[in-house]
């Protein structure tokens, strides 16, 4: 009897240890699930998704899981799970993003699955950094054009600046040289439908197409645009070298793999080389002007590498754009204030993070905009400071460590580089040819949006006026104004 009690308490406490070891492993992350069943938190989710996600973590601590609309996505905002979204074999990009690639772009989901990584090597090789003298001649001579029809002269509304001088320059950079419209019709058809798409993206990507009918209508439109124009996308030369469009390199993998033309993936390309690109160029030309002080070295740094502003009509090297590093240093820490709100990967097998275990099937979330906000990673992290980026080791193309506008690991934007080119040399030329300043203040951002980067609410007019004026140009300009900028009127 003696002997028997110390062994049963023993093997008890043995299976106790044993339960509660197995518990720790199984245990999930805290959940807020509401109490509608399917939507579950999905409604005051939806209404301030950041607030949402910042309140959250507050509540619950650095991992907690989300349950809306019939998904369980799980974020993650300190190192250990952010190492496990990065680097972990057992999360996936293409599952995460197959749904709501087919209902933004319909491309259906064993397509989009067998076709990604092919298309992505493309991409990574097409727009990476080797590559991007390429663009910079094309960059600088469409720029020139748009930049024309501004005239002498004027006063219109930022963002509707930036998509009349970044829409026509990445279209026919990408697709086809003269694919964008040049007809003012057209060109406030496409500016109209392309808008609206993208606007109701967010949503579009989430909910069924019928319940969307004006974002289907966009979708439409803008699928029928590249239906239409997919032959000559194909069979277009370069008058200059033989160069392929990246459209092109596309569409060679697309038909060679599914025998199928796709104006479908045109649409997924179109959407993400315009959307967050115009709108970190409208946000870092607010930020720059209403900042005097970095204006002004902004415009000194112009005229020591391009000579007086507004005499000659320059062209914009990579070397130049070596010497104008403040420049690249606003758009990075512009791209840091209205990172996207959220990335995204697909849980494949239970992972480990913390003391819980992220069951599989889960989306695991990690949000750029919140990681941005953490002071342990960006000292003062609402302030605008550029010169944080002298740290960042640019000439080896190194963003700062936790900076994750772009995503991250095996998936990141191809497109990065890219950008950062587009918006440089477009403030440069503007800067140069014209003065600039803001009417209004700048507004405040959304902060709404989880998909992409942060959009302004409300509108900020921009004055211009051309440093050096002819009078014949003066006149030729104010005519084409009229004539291509529809909005202004
Ligand atoms: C400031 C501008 C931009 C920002 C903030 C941005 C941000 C992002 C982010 C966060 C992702 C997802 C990465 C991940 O999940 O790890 C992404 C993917 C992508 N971006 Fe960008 N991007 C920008 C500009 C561009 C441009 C100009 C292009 C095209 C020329 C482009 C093409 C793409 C493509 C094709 C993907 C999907 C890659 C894949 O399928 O794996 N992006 N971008």
């Amino acid at each position: 009897m003696e002997l028997i009690f110390p062994t049963v308490i023993i093997i008890l406490g043995c299976v106790a240890l044993l339960l509660l070891l197995q518990w720790k492993n199984l245990r999930e992350p805290p959940c807020i699930r509401g109490w509608i069943p399917w939507i579950g938190a999905g409604f005051e989710f939806g209404k301030a998704p950041l607030e949402f996600i910042e309140k959250a973590r507050i509540k619950y601590g650095p991992i907690f899981t989300v349950f809306a609309m019939g998904t369980r996505m799980t974020f993650v905002t300190e190192e250990e799970g952010i190492n496990v979204f990065l680097k972990s074999k057992e999360v996936n990009f293409e599952l995460a993003v197959q749904n709501p690639i087919y209902r933004t772009a319909s491309i259906p989901k064993n397509i989009f699955f067998a076709l990604h990584e092919k298309l992505y090597i493309v991409m990574k090789g097409k727009l990476g950094t080797f590559n991007l003298c390429q663009f910079a001649g094309q960059l600088t001579e469409e720029l020139h054009e748009q930049l024309e029809n501004l005239g002498t002269h004027g006063t219109i509304d930022l963002n509707n600046l930036v998509r009349h001088l970044l829409y026509p320059v990445s279209v026919n950079m990408l697709f086809k040289k003269g694919l964008f419209p040049t007809n003012k019709k057209k060109i406030m058809e496409f500016h109209q439908y392309f808008r609206a798409y993208d606007e109701g993206f967010e949503h579009g990507s989430q909910v069924p197409e019928c319940l969307l009918r004006n974002w289907s209508k966009s979708k439409r439109w803008l699928l029928a645009f590249f239906e239409k124009n997919i032959p000559d996308i194909k069979t277009y030369k370069s008058e200059k070298d033989n160069s392929m469009t990246l459209m092109q390199d596309l569409l060679n993998v697309i038909e060679t793999e599914t025998n199928e033309e796709s104006p479908n993936y045109g649409l997924l390309l179109l959407w993400a080389s315009l959307s967050n690109a115009v709108t970190i160029a409208f946000w870092t030309l607010g930020f720059v002007l209403s900042h005097p002080n970095i204006h002004r070295t902004i415009m000194e740094g112009i005229s020591s590498v391009f000579g007086t502003a507004g005499k000659d009509k320059i062209k914009v090297s990579e070397d130049d754009l070596k010497k104008l590093p403040l420049i690249r240093w606003c758009i990075l820490e512009t791209t840091r204030l209205r990172a996207p709100g959220a990335i995204t990967r697909k849980v494949l097998k239970p992972v480990k993070i913390l003391n819980y275990t992220v069951p599989s099937g889960d989306l695991l979330m990690l949000s750029p905009f919140w990681l941005h906000r953490n002071p342990k990673y960006f000292p003062e992290p609402e302030s605008f400071k550029p010169e944080r980026w002298k740290k960042a080791n640019l000439e080896k193309h190194v963003f700062l460590d936790s900076f994750m506008a772009f995503g991250s690991g095996k998936y990141q934007c191809p497109g990065r580089w890219l950008a950062l080119l587009e918006i440089e040399t477009c403030i440069i030329l503007l800067f140069y040819y014209y003065d600039c300043r803001l009417l209004d203040p700048l507004p405040k951002q959304s902060s709404l949006h989880l998909v992409g980067v942060q959009q302004p609410e409300g509108q900020c007019r921009i004055e211009y006026k051309q440093r050096k004026m002819t009078s014949s140009g003066a006149e030729e300009g104010k005519g084409l104004l009229k004539e291509r900028l529809p909005f202004i009127h």
